[in-house]
């Protein structure tokens, strides 16, 4: 039995970092925003034991250290199955490039491995939401918000997340050089600097230009959203949000990334000398993107950047009812 699943990319509209907790890890408040490139994962189930990861990139690990091959363990014992699994990853986004693309394969691993069990009508128990939410916390602050997709207010250390109003859809173009960041190097770097420049000062205020507020605020009728929130968590994210929105849109990993990467800052600056309204590194990049008027003027800065030898796509944002009902799925 073979289910496979696309496995969406993220964008962060914002990263806002603080210094080290007590843990090593770092508070962060962030938007994420899911986007329509993807990856698509296959999880075959059969008779045995075992977890087999199959990939062509070489830069993915094929062993235990895979977040694919940890999830699957964990969704295993929690359900009590025994299962041989086969996850094949057929690699489209970039591999350590800040779009959240082994955390959305080890969600995209969760979905598929669950439904290919129920198939074989093996499964008696079903994982709960707050089950799932567990689990993708426990593999990487990154995973949960890809149990929520659309745009989704990330705290705590990225992996407390709460849906927000889908922000109207947005053309992007996505930009994939060829280096990659290491997400734990990069936050090392932020400590480095914290200590030399008090830089993560939770006082800082960023100028709110051309910014998340506004698309927040005019993004339907009601000034602050609260629609899409859970009756739960609806207020809390609406309070992190102001305060989100009153820090701006920076990404805090640029300060780190740029000065060891001058030519994605370059890039930056390509994006928004083709007519990006903002551009951005996303997560720790080393992915940026831009946000674009209409597709249209986004296909056209994509081409344009593409001649100029940049890696560029043009893509869109991908609402939440979007990422779970239309496109999730590819077959059974
Ligand atoms: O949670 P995840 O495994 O994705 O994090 C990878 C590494 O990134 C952590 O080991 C930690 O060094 C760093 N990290 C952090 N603060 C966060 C998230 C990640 O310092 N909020």
């Amino acid at each position: 039995m073979t289910v496979a699943v696309r496995s969406f990319a993220k964008i962060n509209l914002g990263l806002y970092i603080s210094a080290a907790r007590a843990d090593g890890y770092h508070h962060l408040r962030t938007v994420y925003q899911t986007i329509a490139l993807h990856d698509v994962i296959r999880v075959s189930v059969g008779r045995g034991r075992g977890i087999e990861i199959v990939c062509k990139d070489p830069r993915v690990p094929l062993d235990s250290s895979n977040t694919c091959y940890r999830i699957a363990e964990r969704v295993l014992a929690e359900l009590g199955a025994q299962s041989q699994v086969r996850i094949e990853i057929e690699k489209r986004l970039p591999v350590q490039g800040g779009l959240g693309g082994a955390s959305s394969n080890a969600v995209a691993t969760m979905i598929a491995l669950e439904l290919a069990l129920r198939k074989t009508r093996t499964l008696k128990k079903k994982l709960s939401g707050a089950t799932r939410l567990r689990i993708a916390a426990e593999v990487g602050s990154d995973l949960p918000l890809f149990l929520v997709g659309g745009t989704a207010l990330g705290v705590g250390r990225g992996e407390e997340v709460y849906p927000l109003p889908d922000l109207p859809p947005m053309a992007i173009v996505v930009v994939t050089p060829e280096v990659g960041v290491s997400t734990p190097k990069a936050f090392a770097d932020w400590d480095a600097l914290d200590r030399l420049t008090g830089a993560g000062a939770s006082d800082r205020l960023f100028e709110v230009g051309c910014t998340l507020s506004a698309w927040l605020t005019h993004s339907n009728n009601s000034g602050y959203p609260n629609t899409g929130a859970s009756a739960k968590g609806g207020s809390r994210a609406e309070k992190l949000l102001l305060d989100l929105v009153r820090t701006g849109i920076e990404n805090d990993f640029e300060r780190v990334v740029f000065p060891q990467y001058p030519e994605l800052r370059d890039i930056k600056g390509a994006l928004e000398r083709a007519g990006s309204r903002y551009a951005s590194l996303s997560g720790s990049g080393s992915t940026l993107y831009g946000l674009f008027r209409s597709r249209a003027v986004a296909a056209k800065a994509a081409s344009r950047l593409r001649k100029q030898g940049v890696k560029a796509v043009a893509t869109s944002t991908l609402r939440r009812q979007k990422y779970w009902k239309t496109s999730l799925v590819v077959s059974r």
